[in-house]
C-alpha cells in the first residue's frame, strides 16, 4: 500500500536520475560510541532501502557515491572494511538485483578497486545487465577531476581536432556517457559541498542537502526530496517565463 506521502508525488515528474552523496557513517557510530566501520555496516541498509524505494517509486536511473578516489587516504582498516562491505552488498544482493530488474553499474577508477572486488563487481555488472525497470550505478575510486582527465586523455587519443570538441562530443568520454543529466542531488548530514563529485554532471542539477546521517535515511527521506524537487523551478539560465513556456512544451 502506498503510503500518504507517496501519494503527493507526481509521477509524471519524477527526477530521471537521483545521484546522492551518502555521508554521515562515521557520525552516526560516533554518535553511538560505535567504530566508524559499524557507520559503514548500517549504512548499508540505507543503501538496499533507498535502492528498492527508487525503484518502487519508478525513477529510472540512482548513482550512489559509495568510494572517493581520495577516500583512499583514510586509514587502512576503514578502507579495508568498506572493499570487504562492498563485496558482500554484490554477492548478497546480486540475486535480488536480477530478480527485480536493477542493472548494475559502477563509474570511477575502476581497476584501482581490489582484484577480488573488482571481479565480483564485474560479475553483477554482466549478470544484471538486461535489468530495465531502474539502473543503480555506484561511484566507486571516483573523482569529478579524474574523470575529467580520464576523458581528456581519451579524447586526445581520438581524431578529433582541438576545434571540434564541443560539449556534447566531450561527454561521450565520461564514465556517464550512457546515463542522463542528473536532475537532482541528494547529500545527507548536513555538508554544503560537492566533494569531488560529478563536477561536469551536476552543472544544472537541484540540490537537496539534508541533515539526516546517511544510515537513519530510508525511503520516507528519498520521497521528501523528490517532492522538495518536484516544487523548484529549473531555469537553465533562461528567464522564470522561458522556463515556464519551455516547460510546457
Ligand atoms: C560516508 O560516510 C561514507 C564514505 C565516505 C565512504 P563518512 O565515513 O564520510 O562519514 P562522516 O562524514 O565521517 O560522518
Ligand atoms: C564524500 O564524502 C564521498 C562519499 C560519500 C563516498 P566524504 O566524507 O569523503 O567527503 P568530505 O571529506 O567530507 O568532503
Ligand atoms: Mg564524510
Amino acid at each position: 500500500m502506498k503510503g500518504k506521502l507517496e501519494s503527493l508525488v507526481d509521477k509524471n515528474n519524477l527526477p530521471a536520475h537521483i545521484v546522492i552523496i551518502m555521508d554521515g557513517n562515521g557520525r552516526w557510530a560516533n554518535k553511538k560510541n560505535l567504530d566508524r566501520i559499524s557507520g559503514h555496516r548500517e549504512g548499508m541498509k540505507s543503501v538496499r532501502a533507498v535502492v528498492q524505494g527508487a525503484k518502487d517509486l519508478g525513477v529510472k536511473h540512482i548513482t550512489l557515491y559509495a568510494f572517493s578516489a581520495q577516500n583512499w587516504q583514510r586509514p587502512k582498516v576503514e578502507v579495508n572494511a568498506l572493499m570487504e562491505l562492498l563485496k558482500q552488498y554484490l554477492l548478497r544482493e546480486g540475486d535480488k538485483l536480477l530478480e527485480n530488474g536493477i542493472r548494475l553499474n559502477a563509474i570511477g577508477r575502476l581497476w584501482e578497486l581490489p582484484q577480488d572486488v573488482h571481479e565480483v563487481l564485474e560479475e553483477t555488472i554482466e549478470k544484471t545487465k538486461d535489468g530495465k525497470e531502474l539502473t543503480l550505478t555506484l561511484a566507486l575510486s571516483y573523482g569529478g577531476r579524474e574523470e575529467i582527465i580520464d576523458a581528456v586523455k581519451k579524447i586526445s587519443c581520438e581524431k578529433i581536432a582541438p576545434e571540434d570538441v564541443n560539449q556534447t562530443n566531450f561527454a561521450r568520454f565520461l564514465y556517464t556517457s550512457d546515463l542522463p543529466e542528473p536532475d537532482l542531488l541528494i547529500r545527507t548530514s548536513g555538508e554544503m559541498r560537492l566533494s569531488n563529485f560529478m563536477l561536469w554532471q551536476l552543472a544544472y542539477t537541484e540540490i537537496y542537502v539534508t541533515k539526516t546521517l546517511w544510515p537513519n535515511f530510508r525511503k520516507r527521506h528519498l520521497i521528501k526530496a523528490i517532492l522538495n524537487y518536484q516544487r523548484r523551478e529549473r531555469r537553465f539560465g533562461l528567464t522564470g517565463d522561458q522556463a515556464k513556456k519551455r516547460e510546457v512544451i
